[in-house]
Formats: structure tokens, sequence, C-alpha cells
């Protein structure tokens, strides 16, 4: 009896300890490395000690997210954070304002809310770390892990097997093009005009990247911007779901980009950029309502310290212009695994990681 009891326990505990096993294989990342590039959608603290009204480091900001109000601008994790899951990373990755040497050779994360392409971008919010801006902090990243490695060539190897995930240009529509009376871009171009200058900026910088020594790059299109609670209330929809005219204009962006991430693929020497379409996955996924989740404040943002709606998978949207944990998951689960080639190509995240 004794005995019978002493082998079921022995069973017992090597299953255990084999699940535990498993659980550590699943824990070991897909990529040594991972690095963030983009605005608000991204940005999970860096705007925190900025003057910019671009902050979210209150409630009800982060109320499902593990250590609460960290500046990300969701309920929960951002995109960034998930696909990070998904390559396996135990940890979020942390934000450059407050990364530790120690933190950083898993990779940084560098995206600041009201960040553009170009560098007047959102400049009506306050400060922000632009583009260009992060590239600059990724330069000294780099050099940083260098003088820490002691060794070029390796930490040239090392780099080059890292993810990089560029989420930006949503603030050049928001917080730019689509502000007439605050920048001078709506007057100028025209909305074809506009997507191509932006389109040639972005191809320089993402340009750049690739020389700092980044050949997993997924660049990420504009989300159904038409579709947000703030532009639905600023323009109206004469009852459809979203502002078409708008959806209309960004879209003349994303159509540049595919285009664009083949170029670099066929220019630079060993380049994995890939795609995502954002509005087209966000297109045919079930669809949440168009509104928004906490009570927003005039400029979109949560009224601190509200109290958001109690079932946060019932929107699209958390405030009025971010969407909340459920669409950054469904989104998260398409570009790690595409559905069809047109949700992310050429590769899908899953096998960007193991090229
Ligand atoms: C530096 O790293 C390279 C590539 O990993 C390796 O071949 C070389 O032996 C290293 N050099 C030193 C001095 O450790
Ligand atoms: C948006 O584009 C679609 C497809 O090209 C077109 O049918 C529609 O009229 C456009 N809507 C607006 C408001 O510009
Ligand atoms: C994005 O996906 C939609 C719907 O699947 C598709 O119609 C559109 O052509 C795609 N856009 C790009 C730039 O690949
Ligand atoms: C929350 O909302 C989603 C989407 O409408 C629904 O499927 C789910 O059942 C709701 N959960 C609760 C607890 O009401």
């Amino acid at each position: 009896m004794a005995s019978k009891l002493g082998l079921l326990f022995g069973i017992l505990v090597i299953a255990f300890v084999m699940q535990f096993q498993t659980v550590i294989v699943i824990a070991q990342p897909q990529v040594p490395c991972y690095f963030i590039f983009g605005g608000s959608l991204v940005d999970n603290g860096n705007n925190n000690r900025l003057v910019t009204t671009q902050k979210a480091n209150y409630l009800p900001y982060g109320i499902d997210f593990p250590q609460g109000a960290t500046g990300r601008f969701t309920n929960g994790r951002t995109i960034a954070d998930l696909i990070g899951q998904r390559l396996g990373f135990p940890e979020f990755i942390p934000p450059y304002a407050t990364a530790t040497d120690r933190e950083i050779s898993t990779g940084v994360n560098y995206g600041s809310g009201g960040a553009g392409i170009r560098l007047e971008t959102g400049r009506n919010l306050g400060d922000r770390i632009s583009l260009d801006r992060q590239l600059l902090n990724h330069a000294t990243i780099v050099s940083r892990l260098k003088l820490l490695q002691g060794n070029i060539t390796f930490t040239n190897e090392y780099i080059n097997k890292c993810i990089y995930l560029v989420n930006i240009g949503t603030n050049d529509y928001v917080n730019n093009y689509l502000m007439p009376q605050s920048y001078l871009t709506g007057r100028i171009y025209n909305p074809d005009q506009y997507a191509a200058i932006l389109t040639q900026q972005y191809s320089q910088q993402l340009t750049t990247l690739y020389n700092l020594g980044a050949r997993k790059v997924v660049v990420f299109g504009l989300g159904p911007i038409g579709c947000t609670p703030a532009q639905i209330a600023r323009v109206g929809t004469n009852g459809r779901p979203c502002v078409e005219s708008i959806n209309n204009i960004t879209m003349l962006f994303n159509n540049r980009l595919r285009p664009l991430v083949d170029d670099l693929n066929n220019n630079l020497r060993d380049a994995r950029f890939t795609f995502v379409n954002v509005s087209g996955i966000a297109a045919n996924r079930l669809v949440l309502p168009n509104v928004p989740c906490c009570q927003i404040q005039s400029n979109g943002l949560c009224v601190p310290n509200s109290i958001p709606c109690p079932n946060r998978t019932s929107t699209a949207w958390y405030d009025g212009f971010h969407p909340s944990e459920i669409s950054n998951s469904r989104l998260a689960a398409r570009a790690y695994i595409a559905r069809s080639p047109l949700d992310v190509s050429p590769n899908d995240i899953s096998t960007l990681a193991r090229l």
C-alpha cells in the first residue's frame, strides 16, 4: 500500500516536473531580442516624464495590466506587449526612459505617444520623441551594447537576429494632416501627395534602422483611424460605422507601405521587412462596436480615475483613439500567424522569427 502510494506520488512528481519543463521551453524566446518604435499604440511609459498632455500613467489606464497604470494607452497589454509574449519573452520589454544596462540586451521600447514620422507631428500635444529621435536613442543603445559586450562582431551578429517592430504614422494624420488649423501640411499637400512624402521619409528612417543592424523588421500599417470614437464624434458618419473619408485618406499611405516593404527587401542585403495590414485585419474580424470603454475628456483620453465599462471585451476602443486590449489581442494573433496572405506579408511574425 505504502509503496503503491509512493509510486503514484513519484509519477505525479515526474508529471509535474515534465509539465514545468514544458513551460520553461515555451518561455524560451524565439529570437534573442526585440526592439520597439512608434507612437502611443506602443508607448509603455516613455512619455511619463515628458511635458505633454499625451500621458496614460493614471487609472483607468492599465486597469487590467498586472502593474497597473504604467503609461500604456489601453486597459491591458499593448500590441507590442502581446507580440512580445507570442515571441516567448517572459517579461515585457522596458521603456527606454528607465531601461538599465542589465535589461537592454533583450531589447528596448522607444515608443512615445504623439510621435510621428515627421518632426513637427504631435507638437499640439506637447513634447514627444519623434521617430528620428527614437532612432538616435537606438544608436546610443547599440553603442552601449557593443561597449558592454566588448566584441563588436558578436554584437553585430546578435542585433541582426532581433525582431524590430515599428508602429508609427497615425499621429502624422491625427495630430498633423487632419488638423489644418494647426498644421500647414493639410493646406500644402493633397492626400496622395502627403502619403507620398510620408512614405519617402519613412523609407529613409527604415533604412537608418537597417544600417543600425536591424534585419527582421515588422512594419505596421495604419489602423482604421476613421472608426475611432474621437473621429466619429468630430466628423460624424452619416449613419455609417466609420468616417469613410478619413479611412480613404489613410488607405493611400497603407497602399504605399506594402510596396515600400518590397523595395527595401529587394535593395538591402539580407533585409526581411514585413507589412502588417492592420486595417484589413480589423475589417474582417468579429466586429465590436466603435465606442470607447472609458469616459473620455475633450482630448479623447480617459477622465482620470473614472470608472470604465465593466466588460472590457465588449468595445473595440478603450478611449477615443486607442484600441482596447481585446482588439490588440485579435490583431496580435493574426499578425503572428496570418490567416490570409493579405493579413501580413511577405512573412507573418512567427515565420519571420524562424528565418
Ligand atoms: C567575437 O565574436 C566572434 C563572433 O561570435 C567570435 O568569432 C570571436 O572569436 C570573438 N572574439 C573574441 C576576442 O572573443
Ligand atoms: C471612399 O473610397 C471608396 C472606395 O474607393 C469610395 O467608394 C467612397 O465613395 C469613398 N468615400 C469617401 C467619403 O470619400
Ligand atoms: C489589406 O487587407 C484588405 C482586406 O483583406 C485588402 O483588401 C487590402 O488590399 C489589404 N491591403 C494591403 C495594403 O495589402
Ligand atoms: C462581454 O462582452 C463580450 C462581447 O460583447 C461578450 O461576448 C461577453 O459575453 C461579455 N462578457 C460578460 C461577462 O458579460
